[in-house]
């Protein structure tokens, strides 16, 4: 299919179905020009890293309520911020969040940087994280790649090769869809419908965006996509 026909089909979709975030803005709001807090974006976004949306929302409003800002949080004390962090998991997380906080403080004047390769070289940001800052919080077309996303790639295009091999191929098919037009809220949409629609287990086909352009639900695997290899 055509990927602008694929990416409008699930931008539709997002404009109905897109979840209710702290973080996020919504669909109409983005519609009218408001733009997301890229603090709040990287805060969240780091937050999520194995952790569920559910246990993180709790987390997000009492650090944006104690640290609304970059230059706040970098100013904490290191003890007070993995106070706050207790019960989240993964405390490398917390100490590079302030590492992170500090270097956009006293390198970037409080303001994260834009482009994938800048990103990357913050402590603790990653590819994901880099891209989903990019997309997000600043609408550049990159392609975000996490475990959702994989999952809705392999059973669009019923790809029957196992992760974590699979990745280079998916992210190359992520990437043919990713849209110039409106890239924050693909990425938002296509993560949104993989943690709802296109869920590991029982996938809800019967009301998916792509359920005509979907190989997997043609070929009736889609319950059992993405393939991974034993460990
Ligand atoms: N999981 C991680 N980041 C997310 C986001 N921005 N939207 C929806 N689910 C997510």
């Amino acid at each position: 299919d055509d990927p602008l026909e694929l990416s409008d089909q699930i931008l539709t979709w997002y404009d109905n179905h897109a979840r209710a975030l702290p973080w996020r803005i919504s669909p109409k709001d983005r519609a009218l020009g408001i733009q997301p807090d890229p603090y709040r974006i990287w805060l969240s976004e780091v937050m999520l890293q194995q952790t569920t949306v559910a246990a993180v929302k709790d987390y997000f409003h009492r650090f944006t309520q104690r640290w609304p800002t970059v230059q706040k949080l970098a100013a904490a004390e290191d003890g007070d911020v993995m106070g706050e962090w207790a019960g989240l998991g993964y405390y490398a997380r917390a100490r590079n969040l302030l590492k992170c906080a500090r270097v956009v403080t006293d390198e970037y004047a409080g303001v994260f940087p834009t482009t994938h390769d800048s990103l990357l070289k913050l402590p603790g940001i990653g590819p994901y994280t880099a891209a989903a800052i990019s997309s997000i919080a600043y609408d550049l077309p990159e392609t975000v790649l996490d475990g959702n996303v994989e999952r809705v790639m392999a059973r669009l295009y019923n790809i029957d090769a196992p992760l974590p091999g699979s990745k280079p191929q998916l992210k190359i098919l992520a990437a043919a869809l990713t849209p110039n037009r409106r890239p924050g809220d693909y990425a938002q949409a296509v993560m949104d419908l993989g943690a709802t629609i296109c869920s590991p287990k029982s996938p809800a086909c019967g009301i998916c965006p792509w359920r005509d352009p979907c190989l997997a639900r043609t070929a009736g695997t889609a319950q059992s996509l993405p393939q991974k290899t034993p460990k």
